[in-house]
């Protein structure tokens, strides 16, 4: 297996490029897909000073994928320097720290990866995520992402459609849901080690088929113009835009379709704290603290950035309808 070790520059050098890269997708590319759009703010892609930064450029045959990915949807806010974004994560694999993941997964093996196949599916089988990516097309999309402990960034991601990897499947008529499987491997990730782990592995999430084939819902295989870095969930992970961040699960090796409701690690480990569907929604507060507002990052104690959430995370004309019906206090 090759380590795939960063390229250091200095964050000086990255955000200009990013800004640059960034409006020139933009102009030639938005194709409107029914989503506000705004020319990205040059103050959000400010330098955080002379520290220096990793970039991922990625295994070979992603980049020229990487660098043809056009912009087409972008969020309004002011996206997230890089450094908040690569180097403050949810990463429990790696540790609970914010800054673990980015600390202790810098030398993790992401190329070649598998990613097995099974369940409710004409196409099971263990498939090289290089050929699975060989027949998608990548786009650059802005979304927010809201954990659930009540902070958000604004991140550049490139991804592709999960519905378009999930057609390659063919999925049976039975198939009612998506499990989402990450790596087990304690040799890589400390946060796995030890009797004391901080939860039972593998990590899993799952989503209902049709969260799953909404076009908003993204397989992201990188940020910022270059491949996902390890503590971002390399080499693919799920993001899902309107609902909390745990549910976007890192580092899938299995995703298996399913009659059945699949289990969810943080539901499974807190119900009455972590639901199933986890939209965000600021009129149903987790009982230890309100999801009215949230901290946009970066923050600080001086400019604390305290925000309205919006529901469904700002996605609801996009997004409402899969719920109608239901009592979303009960279903959180
Ligand atoms: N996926 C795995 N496998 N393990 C995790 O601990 N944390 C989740 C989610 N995906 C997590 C995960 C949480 S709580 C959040 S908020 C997001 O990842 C954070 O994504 P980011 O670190 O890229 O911002």
């Amino acid at each position: 297996m090759l380590i795939q070790k960063p390229n250091k520059i200095p964050s000086s050098e990255i955000t200009p490029e990013s800004v640059y890269l960034n409006r020139r997708r933009f102009m030639q590319a938005f194709a409107g897909v029914g989503l506000a759009a705004a020319a990205l703010p040059a103050s959000a892609l400010l330098s955080s000073g002379d520290t220096e930064l990793p970039i991922y450029p990625g295994p070979n045959w992603l980049q020229p994928k990487l660098k043809a990915a056009p912009t087409t949807i972008v969020a309004e806010d002011d996206v997230a320097p890089y450094d908040a974004v690569i180097t403050h994560n949810n990463f429990y694999e790696f540790g609970t720290k914010k800054s673990d993941p980015f600390e202790k997964a810098q030398e993790f093996n992401t190329d070649p990866w598998k990613v097995e196949v099974s369940g409710e599916v004409e196409s099971p089988g263990v498939y090289n995520l290089e050929d699975l990516i060989a027949k998608v097309d990548l786009e650059e999309r802005v979304y927010r992402l809201r954990c659930v402990e009540a902070w958000s960034m604004v991140i550049p991601w490139i991804g592709f459609e999960l519905g378009s990897l999930l057609k390659q499947f063919n999925p049976t008529s039975k198939a009612k849901y998506v499990e989402f499987v990450t790596l087990v491997d304690k040799e890589q990730m400390p946060g796995q080690r030890g009797f004391f782990s901080s939860l039972d592995w593998p990590y899993t999430e799952g989503l209902r088929m049709d969260e799953a084939m909404h076009p908003l819902t993204l397989m992201a295989v990188g940020l910022y113009g270059n491949s996902l870095p390890p503590q971002n969930g390399a080499p693919f992970r799920l993001v899902v835009p309107w609902k909390y961040g745990f549910k976007s699960i890192k580092s899938i090796v299995a995703i298996r379709l399913t009659e059945t409701m699949p289990k969810a690690t943080w539901n499974q480990t807190a119900p009455g704290e972590y639901g199933f569907y986890a939209n965000v929604n600021p009129k149903v507060d987790h009982p230890r603290w309100s999801q009215a507002t949230e901290r946009r990052l970066p923050a600080s104690l001086l400019n604390p950035r305290i925000i309205d959430t919006q529901m469904f995370n700002g996605y609801a004309d996009e997004v409402a309808s899969l719920y109608s019906g239901m009592d979303l206090t009960k279903w959180y």
